[in-house]
């Protein structure tokens, strides 16, 4: 979609700063640019097209010890290089780096077409730069200018600037628009996204609305929207968040397929003490106060939340479940001590943020589930868990859907005050390492099923819900076309698309739906249907695809059964050459689109 970065440090940044925009590439992006500053001077180089194809065009002897780069894909038919950012004003006084949606735009422009300002290119940016520019009073601090152009704008943007003749520190404004900073030793980093600067600092600090500042390569100076200035506080991020390197693994889906079994590890360390659980009582005792939870969420951590849903009614509550986009439209409300339940891997999906923005409106409360700390979801929800799975580069999520189930699983046991619990995860743990040992039957089984043009995933209860995790994994990485359906419903019309050969995959874990759900079995391979059937050991049958054989707990099976699922997916990916960690037309984290 839209990204940047910025980087001011001690040391050169360009190894740093392209390699984080090649991680904040989004797959379908079509334009990318980057600005160096050093003692020359600047150094600016713009493309359309890939990061790849940036890299080729700077001069190996070209770094600096500042540098902000933009990546995009544009709203227009066909990106030419004049809209390709960083952009600068009319006569250089500033160069951005902006993203976000600014309303007003064309009133700007016409005011300074009026006061004789031409335009290069159709980018909003360059009317921006050029605000700033029209505003700079002679030997001002660039940070008035910069804040007077804020007042004048009306929208959500974050924006990087960086001032003629100021080749050591970058400015910045948020407002409404996620941003980021890090630090460390080596200097001070900028971006729009956690994950492509998650190794780059150990400390974050998460802009308000309104904020703006600069940076410089060992310090922030941060102001709020009156220009009085603040002083920040830092958060420190533990190591497990920031593990970038793909290692040998050939790809980081699989590489984080396979980090399932230490994330459950990790959340039981986190919260379970070896004796009690570790949840804030606040916490639990909202959770028992309220009349009803509202989970929202959207793609897989919805269908973590259709789990979810299924532990809290066990807790005799009142639960319901919500797309994100969905609820934004019919925004249902089902009473006062309502508390709602947004999970979300990234904290920063626009869909889940808009909620966020309605129910601080109707002034509930929020239960943010996330893994990103530095989220804006994280850092504005009244109560709080993270998912502790560690930074998730592939965009198709894996580990950190087993993290949700997880810390839900978790969270219901202390509600019920269940400590077998910790010891069934024990046991999960141990069954991911003997799949994780079985893959290339996995394997086998895509290479079966690659050249489908459709399959399907069938299951009741919790089997139904990582059937519908099944279906997205394998839509998403191979683009094969995938369905789910609770057990019986498929003899219900779907059984009409059943032809020979159709791969069918069950999901078969609770003794009270695998007789019927055998039934269903022997119709689709009356229908010489490709049956595939994974199940635990307890209700196999002979000629079963998949057995784990590990002694796992029915609630604990969506787990399982989602790491098979996984990897499934991954291997189909790869048998049809698809680009397994970035999708076609996907992006990690959904945002609005961008000027
Ligand atoms: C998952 O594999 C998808 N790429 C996507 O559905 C994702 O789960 C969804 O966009 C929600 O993202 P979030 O959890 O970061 O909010």
């Amino acid at each position: 979609m839209s990204g940047f970065i910025g980087r001011v440090g001690n040391s050169c940044v360009k190894e740093k700063l392209l390699s984080a925009l090649n991680l904040l590439q989004f797959k379908d992006d079509d334009s990318t640019g980057v600005l160096f500053c050093n003692k020359e001077g600047q150094h600016l180089y713009r493309v359309v097209g890939k990061v790849d194809e940036l890299v080729t065009l700077i001069p190996e002897e070209v770094d600096g010890y500042m540098g902000i780069a933009h990546t995009r894909w544009s709203t227009y038919m066909h990106q030419v290089l004049e809209n390709v950012y960083p952009l600068s004003s009319e006569n250089g006084y500033v160069t951005l780096v902006v993203n976000g949606l600014i309303d007003n735009i064309q009133m700007i422009k016409r005011r300074l077409v009026k006061r004789g300002y031409s335009f290069r290119s159709s980018s909003a940016v360059e009317v921006v730069a050029n605000l700033i520019e029209d505003g700079a009073v002679e030997n001002e601090d660039p940070l008035r200018a910069l804040h007077r152009a804020m007042q004048q704008l009306e929208g959500d943007y974050a924006l990087l600037a960086v001032f003629n003749g100021n080749c050591k520190k970058i400015f910045f404004a948020k407002n409404g628009v996620p941003l980021i900073i890090g630090k460390n030793h080596d200097g001070m980093v900028i971006c729009t996204d956690y994950t492509p600067i998650a190794d780059q600092a150990d400390e974050y600090y998460y802009p308000n609305d309104g904020e703006l500042g600069y940076l410089t390569s060992d310090n922030m100076v941060l102001y709020d929207g009156k220009l009085k200035q603040r002083k920040p506080s830092f958060t420190e991020v533990s190591v497990s968040e920031k593990t970038l390197e793909l290692g040998d693994y050939p790809h980081y889906m699989l590489k984080e397929i396979e980090e399932a079994p230490g994330v459950i590890r990790r959340l039981i360390n986190n919260y379970f003490d070896g004796t009690k659980y570790r949840f804030d009582d606040r916490l639990i005792k909202r959770i028992i106060d309220a009349g009803t939870i509202v989970f929202i969420a959207a793609g897989t951590s919805y269908n973590a939340a259709l789990v979810g849903q299924r532990y809290l009614r066990n807790f005799n509550k009142k639960v319901d479940v919500f797309i994100a986009s969905e609820w934004i439209f019919y925004p249902y409300q089902s009473g006062e001590d309502t508390l709602y339940v947004l999970i979300s891997q990234s904290g920063e999906t626009a869909d889940i943020l808009k909620c966020l923005r309605t129910i601080r409106a109707y002034g509930a409360d929020v239960l943010a589930i996330t893994n990103v700390e530095i989220s804006t979801l994280y850092q504005s929800a009244d109560y709080r868990l993270l998912l502790h799975a560690g930074t998730e580069v592939s965009v198709a999520s894996t580990k950190a859907y087993i993290a949700q189930i997880t810390l839900l699983s978790l969270l219901y046991a202390r509600l019920v005050n269940k400590i077998t619990t910790i010891a069934a995860l024990e046991r999960v743990i141990e069954a991911l390492y003997n799949i994780i040992s079985r893959r290339d039957t996995i394997k086998a089984i895509a290479d079966q099923i690659y050249k489908s043009g459709d399959v399907f995933f069938l299951g009741r209860g919790f089997d139904y819900d990582v059937a519908v995790e099944a279906q997205l994994k394998l839509k998403e990485t191979s683009y094969i076309h995938a369905e789910a359906y609770q057990g019986g419903e498929m003899l219900h019309g779907p059984i009409a698309l059943i032809e020979e050969n159709t791969p069918v995959i069950f999901f078969i874990s609770d003794s009270l739906t695998v007789a019927a759900t055998r039934e269903v079995i022997r119709e689709m391979r009356d229908r010489k249907a490709n049956v595939i059937v994974c199940s635990l050991a307890p209700f196999n049958h002979d000629g079963d695809s998949f057995i784990i054989s590990n002694p796992i707990k029915g609630y604990h099976s969506p787990i399982t059964f989602a790491v098979f699922a996984q990897y499934l997916a991954y291997y189909c990916a790869v048998n049809l050459g698809r680009d397994v960690d970035k999708p076609r037309n996907l992006t990690k984290a959904v945002k609005d689109r961008s000027v």
